[in-house]
């Protein structure tokens, strides 16, 4: 699906954003150019990093070993 129109990002962009250690809209303004143009994609986008974001920490970094960032404790 895509989040983000003006730029044609879609959900798996973020989910591969996140793996590569995006943890912020910030990050994902910067690396997909998530709403920084009309900004209608920033709550959906947000969701969207939020949920990917919980599923790295419990799925693929659970002890916090995040390879560029260090999550806050979520469990
Ligand atoms: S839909 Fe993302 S900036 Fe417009």
């Amino acid at each position: 699906m895509y989040v983000c129109v003006c730029n044609g990002v879609t959900e798996r962009d973020i989910h591969q954003a996140v793996c590569e250690g995006a943890c912020s809209m910030r990050d994902l303004r910067q690396q997909l150019g998530v709403a920084s143009q009309c900004g209608r994609c920033a709550t959906c986008a947000k969701a969207i990093l939020d949920q990917e974001i919980q599923h790295a920490q419990v799925t693929l970094y659970p002890l916090g070993q995040h390879p560029q960032r260090n999550f806050k404790q979520a469990i």
